[in-house]
């Protein structure tokens, strides 16, 4: 087939098609699948039980059962859905947030695709702006979204504070990272962020928010796994927001990853901007997600359910984890990043002979399913030796494959350690 140019925008060499793919991989033969990869949210009972009598509701009602599947939303999407959720979220800031404020998309991913490349690229005056990450590692599917001719995302390398019990923590290095409007175009972090766990201080966000208000440059917050929903932040973190800010959720982690769903909220200019480009690209966005949750956002379930079922859950699953791999690699130099948020061990080993990329491959032969951190370190000037040895793994599965498969991980490690 004879691809143009563009077509090279859509690599399958890219982390992001690799961690998706690994999602249906196949145990190899004469194995169990031990899948502690992607980034699938638990199935959490009580959840499913909501979504399922919100679904059941919406059959049993034939009008608006007709509307949802029957007729294109608006391309900004769903009007009630975005008064209501504007509504909360202008009480949750203390803010005059409305409807005007609020996009939707079909998953955050699709959201992220259109803002990093709204404010990097190529600008009228011939000057090209970047993405600028405070923090790398950082969120391994804001790589590959450039569809313009050069890299959009610089980072800075995050500042590592060494721990007690074996833990570490990621900061932004302010003395490196800086704001400048004439190469940036906009600063982007997720808080949880994704791989790590790490939740970015109120004083180092009140910081960064205020380089890039000096500096004139909008500040995307990655909410995926923050508040109101999923809320899954696990240490005091102070929820941000100021009319300089991006935010972006999903509906994705609230366990509705396949119904695609991601929510922009910002000023106006950008959320029409989105709604352009959901007409241009896909007419309009799904109903579905919007329909399904409505409900229990106009009762506060929504909120209820993040704080009360999947907080504590994820809680648990993250001390079962600890435990199995402290315990599990008690004789190697493993360190773990401080779980604040999300659903992530992130393990780091330490002068791993061979690197992550060969522990991830040795260990997918024997079933056990990861992502190398590598991936996750995009958008930096040199090579890090760190970004070599660490590994990501999802603790939402259940107990016996976590269990297991961090075992087994820590087993094939420590082999690769005997081989220094
Ligand atoms: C930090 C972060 N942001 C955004 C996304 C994209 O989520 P979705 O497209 O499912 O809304 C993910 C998915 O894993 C994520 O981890």
């Amino acid at each position: 087939m004879n691809f143009s140019n563009y077509a090279e925008h859509y690599s399958s060499q890219s982390g992001i098609v690799q961690l998706m793919e690994d999602l249906s991989i196949a145990a190899p033969e004469g194995t169990t699948l031990f899948p502690l990869g992607g980034g699938n949210p638990a199935h959490i009972q009580e959840v499913q039980d909501a979504i399922r009598d919100s679904a059941a509701a919406l059959i049993g009602d034939a009008n608006r059962f007709a509307r949802m599947i029957g007729d294109y939303d608006a391309p900004q999407g769903h009007e009630v859905f975005r008064a209501c959720l504007a509504d909360q979220l202008s009480a949750l800031f203390g803010a005059k947030i409305s409807a005007e404020h609020i996009a939707i998309t079909n998953g955050s991913q699709a959201s992220f695709e259109i803002l990093f490349n709204a404010f990097a690229g190529e600008f009228s005056d011939g000057s090209w702006k970047q993405i600028a990450l405070p923090i790398a590692p950082e969120y391994v599917g804001y790589n590959d979204m450039s569809r313009q001719d050069g890299p959009i995302l610089k980072s800075t390398a995050a500042r590592i504070d060494l721990l007690p019990d074996r833990q570490f923590k990621y900061g932004v290095d302010l003395t490196e990272f800086s704001v400048d409007s004439e190469t940036t175009g906009a600063v982007c972090l997720s808080r949880p962020t994704n791989p790590s766990g790490n939740v970015v201080s109120d004083e180092e966000l009140s910081q960064v928010a205020s380089r890039c208000k000096a500096a004139g440059v909008p500040l995307i917050i990655d909410g995926a796994y923050g508040l109101p929903f999923p809320g899954m932040i696990y240490a005091e973190a102070t929820p941000f927001w100021d009319d300089n800010t991006i935010l972006c959720l999903s509906l994705s982690k609230f366990g509705l990853p396949g119904v695609r769903t991601g929510i922009v909220v910002g000023p106006p200019e950008v959320t029409k901007l989105i709604s352009n480009a959901n007409a241009i690209n896909g007419l309009a966005p799904a109903r579905t997600g919007p329909e399904l949750v409505l409900p229990l956002l106009m009762n506060h379930r929504l909120s209820e359910l993040s704080e009360q079922v999947i907080k504590p859950h994820y809680l648990r699953k993250q001390r079962l984890a600890i435990e199995v791999m402290m315990s599990a690699a008690h004789d190697l130099p493993v360190r773990i990043h401080q779980p604040n948020g999300a659903m992530f061990l992130w393990t780091w080993f330490e002068d791993l002979p061979g690197g992550a990329d060969e522990l991830y491959r040795r260990a997918a032969r024997e079933g056990v399913v990861t992502v190398s951190g590598r991936h996750f370190f995009q958008g930096l000037d040199a090579t890090w030796q760190h970004a070599n040895e660490c590994l990501r793994l999802n603790y939402a599965g259940d107990e016996d494959t976590v269990r297991q498969g961090i075992e087994r991980l820590v087993a094939v490690a420590r082999q690769q350690y005997l081989e220094k």
